[in-house]
């Protein structure tokens, strides 16, 4: 299978010779060392048990996952490489989702950023910080699109557009897999989970998902399919069932898809112990029809299930399974092994090992702090706060001063104690290093034990020191443990008494910043009019205080945008910008509010266009929106030539300038729509971004160059097409762009 052409030189061996050792290898193993190479096994946070020693020595270990001793990772390490019968190494892997003792933004804060090369970047600095630690594959980037912010798993993904997700999976693999896969800082990166997570129904997590496959096909796979292009190793099975089929037993997608169609010949693992599930979700009657359904849908390793280890075996000897598939399985977990290097080096450099990080890794982190950060609000330029204007400062919230609640989820191997919280930042820049007050004074109340509190017994505290104070800053949202895994909510308004605080600061008359800290966009229409100003943090990890604080008081400048569109309620959910236009749009004529009938109102007094009767059918803020301390304006749009075939390509030009007084990082935006096509298409679809930087007054020509092929769909026989006709293009700094303009593609002919 010709292997897919990565712009990452992936190893410095030649792939020949891989190949010729694969088979060489192959020869000499016994059935039960091949399937013990499929087997990945839970490590340890302290010393190996004898159990999993014996395992290791017999060969019945292909990969560990979580093994945080690295003495012990070392040790276990050297007893499959040198008492083993054939010495294959380990592969160790780790959840390193957003860093490893350096924590960077959630991957739905660093998705905020729209910068390819940060998030590029930061997962080099993970990769280098985890691979000193003896692990060499991460089970990261989670590229499932996320539509429903009910959902835990929204904090770990990359948005929900799939043209974004895709370009920042791809700045995730190759910041991973490094230039040079074999070096012993790069680790093998996994897309996951392969295919459709997101679309779990009511945002509950591990749930169903019906999808059909033109959405599949256009919206879920794409981030994929461009991680598996970029050259990634790995994939992670999905635990939902996709339309009766769960991911982990679906040929469809792990084989027809992800080998067939994609060329794919990195190797699949399962996802934590769902072979067994198989049988929970009532596919599979017992383990071995698990192992069975699995092996011939095309999951090469178990996570924990130890199912093959169980049965592969006997189902060969039983004739059900053919040793062959092994083989193309054992292959595919050895190609990966060799690209590494991990045969010429298994064991890691004891040196390497920092007990702290170096200060580089944390002047990252604070860069992808401050570009995740999303300006929402800014009534009257509140922000930045002048020091001068704004001498007393209020900090409230339960989020204001947490070491690890700012870190976000999946950050089992941080180091809380490189963090630095807001209030430390914000007291260092107000006090003055001396902290004499002498510039400024900080007044800090925590007011609620946690964001989930309902005591509202330390609101006097709280509206005391906002009665004090210039200026009072907000800092709420969730704690860590309220995303991330199975972590999901019914209701994604700010949790406990936390509105109920900010309406009784409001009340003070000071001026109110509220500064969201979550690991998902939140509905926030209801505290929307009780603050001056509004910035979504997300989780922003180890440097968050400094990165908000420089915000706040105009050390930095916002330039984040929404990866998520925002939704004014829950019950708005599923809300995103590339829905499709059905045939009755809602229309600000045409919409009545709940509010606004008159008593006795008929049935037909409303219009009949699709939306709710009790909330707006907009969403609070859309895709790719957010505010900078400038302003930006467009004009010019130019689209060359206005006329194109299938197989060619048209240039979108716009200019955009600085209309206001500070220097700014615009994200200019390229949608395109098809309005009329053989299936119904999206109303709007990103199709580039650009970040520019441009100074007050300044302006400049962004262009685009915008290929048919991009604009290909999955046809009614599911085959991408192009389709000749108009296409409507906009450009500008968020999905609701209003600039536009159109061109034609006219058949070949
Ligand atoms: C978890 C997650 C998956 C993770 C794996 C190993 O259940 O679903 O994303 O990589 O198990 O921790």
């Amino acid at each position: 299978m010709p292997r897919s052409t990565s712009p990452n030189p992936v190893t410095t061996e030649p792939e020949e010779s891989i190949e010729h050792r694969i088979r060489t290898l192959l020869d000499q193993m016994t059935l039960g060392e091949k399937i013990g190479q499929l087997n990945q096994l839970q490590g340890t946070d302290g010393p190996a048990s004898d159990e999993l020693i014996r395992e290791v020595r017999a060969g019945r270990v292909g990969s560990l996952l979580n093994q945080v001793d690295v003495s012990t990772l070392d040790e276990l390490q050297r007893i499959a490489v040198e008492e083993s019968r054939l010495g294959i190494p380990l592969l160790v892997g780790r959840d390193v989702i957003h860093g490893f003792r350096t924590i960077l933004p959630i991957p739905l804060g660093q998705a905020a950023t729209w910068d390819p090369d940060l998030v590029e970047a930061g997962a080099r600095m993970a990769a280098r910080e985890a691979t000193s630690h003896g692990i060499r594959w991460t089970f990261a980037p989670m590229v499932d699109i996320g539509r429903d912010p009910r959902w835990g798993r929204v904090a770990e993904c990359l948005g929900e557009d799939p043209h974004l997700a895709s370009e920042l999976a791809v700045a995730m693999v190759r910041g991973f897999q490094g230039r040079e896969l074999g070096a012993p800082d790069s680790m093998a990166a996994c897309a996951k989970h392969f295919a459709g997570y997101g679309a779990s129904e009511a945002g509950r997590d591990y749930n169903t998902t019906n999808i059909p496959e033109r959405e599949l096909r256009s919206v879920h796979l794409p981030p994929f399919r461009a991680a598996v292009d970029a050259g990634v190793c790995t994939l992670m099975a999905s635990f939902s069932d996709l339309d009766g089929i769960p991911a982990s037993a679906n040929r469809f997608l792990m084989t027809t898809i992800l080998r067939e169609e994609w060329g794919f010949d990195g190797f699949v693992v399962s996802d934590w112990e769902s072979i067994p599930q198989l049988c929970v979700h009532g596919l599979c009657e017992d383990g071995r029809e698990a192992a069975l359904a699995a092996a011939l849908a095309g999951i090469d390793m178990d996570m924990v299930g130890r199912l093959y280890e169980q049965h592969l075996s006997t189902l060969v000897a039983d004739g059900a399974l053919d040793e062959a598939q092994i083989d193309l399985m054992v292959s595919r977990v050895l190609r990966v092994k060799f690209r590494l290097g991990l045969f010429e080096q298994p064991y890691t450099d004891p040196s390497r090992r920092l007990a702290t990080p170096p200060a580089s890794h944390r002047d990252l982190a604070y860069q992808a702090a401050v570009r995740s950060a999303v300006l929402l609000k800014n009534e009257g330029e509140l922000l930045p706060l002048a020091p001068d204007r704004f001498r007393k400062v209020a900090v409230l919230g339960p989020l204001a001063a947490e070491a690890t609640e700012q870190l976000g989820t999946w950050i089992f191997d941080a180091d809380p104690s490189l963090s630095v919280t807001p209030l430390e930042a914000i007291r260092e820049l107000v006090e003055g290093e001396a902290g004499d007050g002498s510039r400024g004074e900080v007044r800090h109340v925590r007011v609620l034990e946690t964001g989930r509190s309902r005591s509202q017994s330390e609101f006097g505290d709280a509206v005391d020191a906002a009665r004090w104070a210039d200026v009072a800053l907000l800092f709420l949202g969730e704690e860590s443990v309220l995303s991330g895994e199975a972590h999901c909510r019914a209701d994604i308004s700010l949790p406990g008494a936390q509105e109920a605080l900010l309406r009784a600061v409001r009340g003070t008359g000071t001026p109110v910043v509220l500064v969201v800290l979550a690991g998902r966009p939140l509905a926030l229409e209801s505290v929307l009019d009780q603050v001056g100003a509004l910035i979504m943090a997300w989780h922003p990890g180890t440097m968050a205080g400094p990165a908000i604080a420089d915000l706040l008081f105009g050390h930095a400048s916002p330039s984040g945008r929404l990866p998520m569109t925002l939704p004014r309620v829950t019950g708005q959910i599923p809300i995103y910008y590339a829905h499709r236009n059905t045939g009755r749009p809602p229309t600000p004529d045409s919409f009545v509010h709940i509010d606004d009938l008159p008593r006795g109102a008929s049935q037909l007094s409303t219009g009949l266009t699709s939306y709710h009767l009790d909330t707006h059918y907009t969403p609070l803020f859309p895709f790719g929106f957010g505010l900078t301390y400038t302003s930006f304006r467009y004009r010019d749009l130019a689209v060359r030539p206005t006329e194109t075939t299938p197989d060619g390509s048209v240039r979108v030009s716009a200019v955009v300038e600085n209309t206001g007084t500070r220097p700014g990082i615009e994200v200019v935006q390229l949608y395109v729509r098809d309005p009329v096509a053989s299936v119904t298409r999206p109303v709007r679809e990103l199709k580039g971004f650009r970040r520019v930087a441009l100074e007050p007054g300044e302006s400049r020509a962004v262009d685009f160059e915008l290929s048919a092929h991009s604009l290909a769909f999955p046809g009614r026989d599911m085959n991408q097409v192009v389709e000749p006709g108009r296409f409507d293009v906009w450009v500008g700094g968020s999905a609701e762009a209003s600039l536009g303009g159109s061109f034609t593609i006219v058949d070949r002919a």
